[in-house]
Order: structure tokens, then C-alpha cells, then sequence
């Protein structure tokens, strides 16, 4: 009789997290033709089948949930197996997944390039989302090191702050409404705000509540890139993080002098307590943590 391997676990586990077999094929760099001659493989183990179907859209059963349950567990282990062997290894080997909120991708890739040029042996997987995105990608314990302005709210998480994250209020060039203000006052001009599940958009709608303000004229834009360009040709105002303007055309968007901003939270780097972290993980989390704020 066939027995359940950890490679039929991984499939089923990234099946289930993509939320269809297109998407973990991808991710698991194998057709979709093999990941679902997998999925029956592991259904036909179990003798019960582990995903049902509305609408096209999988979902667990009952038997598929306690896999689901058990691949997490024995990936885990393996995980911590991983990490005990890298140690005895030493940091030239090893892995760095990192997951990091969509504004901290331009913070992150500075700061990663020596670390790679220095440990080139290190396979380093580097996802970017917005904030809800890489929240649930840490509820599913799915990478090493975290980076969020805004983390969650959980005793089992190990938050160290490195870097400052400012909030600035942006107008096109030749705006001409009040250039110094707060941000009452500007509430009947059209803004443009990030996605809902956007940290960025979190902290201005945490200010908004604070403060009592209700924009009367918003529209949602959900890149950073493209609110400035927005801002830029003269759609709107926005606030943004600093970071989103660096390395952009001078004048090509004014900075406007709003009561209490620039906003400021912190850039947080994010670990798991109950999940090992490999040696090169440490590594990068202390080159990240050690460096001075340089902004
Ligand atoms: P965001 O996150 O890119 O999802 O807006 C930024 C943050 O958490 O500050």
C-alpha cells in the first residue's frame, strides 16, 4: 500500500492555501495535470476525498481538514529539522523566506542585495502583498520574517522596530487650495486612498476615526505607484508613505505642510516565536535590526 509522503503534504497544503491547483501549480513549479494526479494520489490514501467544489472553488472536508491539520505539523517538523541541520551546517547554506507589506518594498531590496551578494548559497523567496495579504500568509506560518508597519496584535509574534515610516499629505504641482492646514480642512478635496486591506490605509483611516474626518470625495487606487502618478497629473491629493517618493521626478508632487503629519509608525520586523528560525533568517534579521535608521 502506498504511503503519504511529505511531497503529497506540500501539494495539498499549497492546493489549499493558493486556493485552487492553477495557482499552487505555479507556485510549486509543476503542471497542473501533476498536481492534480497528486491531490488523487493523496485522496486515494486516505480513502476519503479531501476537497469539494461549489462553484468551481475548492473547499476542505472534514477528512481534508484534518490532512490539511497533520501537513502543517509535519512540515513544521520538517522545518525544524531543516533549520537544526543548517546550523550544523553553518550560514553559507540555507533559506530566507520573506514576506514583506507592498510599501516596505522600497526599504526591503537595498537592504537585501548586500546580504545576498555576502551569502550567495542562501536561497532567498521574497513575497510583497499588501498588508492583509502578508498577515494571512503569517497566520499560515508560511514564511520566516515578516515585515509590516502596522503587525498584528499577537503575543506569539516578536515585532523589532528599524526604521521610520512617515505619512506625508501630496498634491499635484500647481495645487492651489491651502498649503498649510489640517487635514479637516481639506476633506472636500477628491483623495486618493489605498485598498482597504492596506496598512497605509489603515493608519489614515485610524487618524480619520480619531479626528472625526470623513472624506467627501474618495477614490480608491490600489498602487502606490499609480496614486502618485494620479497625484502627479492632478487627479487628487493622497497621503503616502515617504518612501513612495524617493528617486521620483522633483515637483512632480507637492508635499503639503498638514497639522500632526508626516504620521509616523514604524518599519517592524516580524518573527514567529513558535517557528525556528534558520540561521540565515537570524543572520538577516540582525542586519536589518543592527542598521542605523539611515533615512
Ligand atoms: P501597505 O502597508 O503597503 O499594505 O499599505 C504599509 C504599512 O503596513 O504601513
Amino acid at each position: 500500500m502506498n504511503s503519504i509522503t511529505f511531497r503529497l503534504l506540500e501539494v495539498f497544503q499549497h492546493v489549499v492555501d493558493a486556493g485552487s491547483v492553477t495557482a499552487a501549480s505555479v507556485q510549486l513549479g509543476l503542471s497542473q495535470p501533476t498536481v492534480s494526479l497528486q491531490l488523487k494520489k493523496l485522496s486515494t490514501i486516505v480513502g476519503l476525498p479531501l476537497l469539494e467544489y461549489t462553484q468551481g472553488k475548492p473547499s476542505m472536508t472534514e477528512a481534508g481538514m484534518a490532512v490539511y491539520r497533520c501537513a502543517q505539523e509535519v512540515l513544521t517538523s520538517q522545518q525544524k529539522l531543516n533549520s537544526q541541520i543548517q546550523a550544523l551546517q553553518g550560514l553559507e547554506v540555507g533559506s530566507l523566506k520573506l514576506a514583506v507589506v507592498t510599501t516596505a518594498k522600497y526599504i526591503i531590496p537595498p537592504m537585501l542585495s548586500p546580504f545576498c551578494k555576502a551569502h550567495p548559497n542562501i536561497d532567498v523567496r521574497f513575497t510583497v502583498g499588501n498588508r492583509e495579504k502578508i498577515v494571512d500568509r503569517l497566520k499560515r506560518n508560511q514564511d520566516d520574517l515578516y515585515i509590516f508597519s502596522l503587525p498584528p496584535n499577537d503575543p506569539d509574534l516578536s515585532c523589532t522596530p528599524f526604521k521610520e515610516n512617515r505619512l506625508q499629505v501630496i498634491a499635484p504641482p500647481d495645487f492651489d487650495g491651502p498649503q498649510e492646514c489640517d487635514l479637516q480642512t481639506l476633506r472636500s478635496e477628491k483623495f486618493l486612498l489605498r485598498e482597504a486591506g492596506s496598512g497605509t490605509r489603515r493608519a489614515i483611516d485610524d487618524y480619520c476615526s480619531q479626528h472625526n474626518i470623513h472624506f467627501d470625495n474618495a477614490m480608491v487606487i490600489e498602487s502606490n505607484e499609480a496614486i502618485r502618478l494620479a497625484v502627479s497629473s492632478g487627479l487628487g491629493l493622497a497621503i503616502v508613505s515617504e518612501h513612495t517618493l524617493a528617486q521620483v521626478p522633483e515637483k512632480s508632487v507637492k508635499v503639503l505642510n498638514v497639522k500632526d503629519f508626516p504620521l509616523i509608525t514604524h518599519w517592524q520586523a516580524v518573527t514567529v516565536n513558535s517557528r525556528p528560525l534558520s540561521l540565515a533568517s537570524r543572520a538577516f534579521l540582525e542586519s536589518l535590526t543592527g542598521q542605523t535608521d539611515s533615512r
